[in-house]
């Protein structure tokens, strides 16, 4: 009797430091959490996370953002791929969207204005006339809670934004999943509900440079996107709501091309967007939405996404103004963005897919950055 209890005690010890030494290890090696600072009474916190290969993704719960990327090129040798900051004063005071996620309407709504069910809402103007990325105080620039998911290579942000924030309306509650895998893709899962009718979109707005961040331009990567068509748009980057078909252009993106290839023609879309700044709508048949090859490195970048459209963005508002890891410089036009979404300013365009969330319907997208060398 005696015995038998001693054995349960023993097996007992035995699985509990067996689970604990687990977890340890689990937390330990794949995710570690550092003090990153304060920002308006918030702790924040900076997040490692490693895979079995012994690449590192960094992220921060201030703008739920991806900080650092650091992936092989094909010889193996190792690079931060991804723009972000060293410190959080480098993200409070620059530039706003490096890496964040952003809400709750990623890119433009004309004139901060909609309507939903005979109500307008106003929203806080940010770009020109326009709304841009949820507005100057958008989702990129608060304080996300955060959790290491147990027994997983990821980390869950949560954010609670309340009814009206920057003119939206419905309290809502946001969480974004990271997740890196051991094949070096970051998932990015999204879950948001609301009380009250609303509009969302929400990304991440990752600058990529895949022969590493801060090492020249990327009019030498090649670039596919299967996209049949883009989103033209007016002098102030809100959609004309026509679908245009992108063969015979400089957009058509539909077999792999160096993004400098044409970026240079005196085509009027381009003029507007000082570049490509524009909405390429998705071919759903497609299971990857978009790759990029950087041919010196080998790396290979291929976007998934559930989302109907993709901003594709070479950067053309950089200025070199903005240093990041390593003291380096982001100049005009070394980063490129895809940016997974709804149109943008489909709130004004009833033709565009709805970007619409109703109260008791949890709204759920999923977008992955699959990392690879050839
Ligand atoms: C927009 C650009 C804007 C940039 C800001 C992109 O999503 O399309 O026009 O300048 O975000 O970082």
């Amino acid at each position: 009797m005696k015995n038998t209890g001693l054995t349960v005690f023993a097996a007992a010890l035995v699985l509990i430091s067996g689970l604990t030494a687990c977890n340890n290890v689990k937390t330990k090696d794949m995710v570690k959490s550092e003090p990153f600072g304060e920002f308006k009474g918030s702790e924040v916190s900076l997040f490692t996370l490693t895979n079995s290969a012994g690449n590192v993704l960094k992220l921060t719960n201030y703008g739920a953002t991806i900080v650092y990327i650091e992936v092989p090129d094909r010889n193996g040798e190792k690079e931060n791929v991804t723009f972000g900051y060293e410190t959080l004063e480098g993200y409070i005071n620059g530039d706003p969207y490096f890496g964040s996620v952003v809400g709750r309407y990623a890119n433009r709504i004309g004139q901060g204005r909609f309507t939903l069910d005979g109500v307008e809402y106003s929203l806080s103007l940010n770009n020109g006339p326009n709304t841009l990325h949820g507005g100057p105080g958008g989702w990129h620039s608060v304080v996300w809670d955060a959790e290491i998911v147990t027994g997983a290579n990821s980390v869950k942000f949560t954010y609670n934004s309340p009814d009206m924030e920057e003119g939206y309306p419905g309290n809502m509650e946001a969480s974004v999943v990271y997740t890196w895998t051991d094949s070096n893709e970051i998932m990015m899962e999204y879950t948001v509900t609301t009380d009250k009718k609303s509009v969302i979109n929400i990304t991440n707005h990752a600058y990529f440079n895949l022969h590493g961040a801060g090492t020249g331009d990327i009019l030498d990567h090649q670039l596919t996107i299967n996209a049949q068509a883009f989103t033209p748009v007016d002098s102030t980057l809100i959609p004309t709501g026509e679908i245009r078909p992108v063969a015979g252009t400089p957009f058509d993106f539909t077999t792999p091309r160096l993004i400098g290839e044409r970026i240079g023609e005196q085509d009027e879309q381009l003029l507007l967007g000082g570049g490509y700044d524009h909405n390429f709508v998705l071919d759903k048949s497609q299971p990857v939405a978009a790759t990029v090859y950087e041919p010196v490195s080998g790396r290979v970048l291929e976007v998934v996404t559930d989302l109907p459209g993709v901003q594709f963005y070479c950067g053309n508002f950089l200025d070199g103004t903005q240093t990041g890891h390593g003291g380096l410089k982001y100049e005009y036009r070394s980063g490129l963005c895809l940016e997974t979404q709804f149109f943008p300013d489909s709130p004004n365009k009833p033709d565009f897919p709805p970007a619409i969330i109703e109260p008791g319907k949890e709204f759920k997208t999923k977008t992955v950055y699959r990392f690879s060398v050839k």
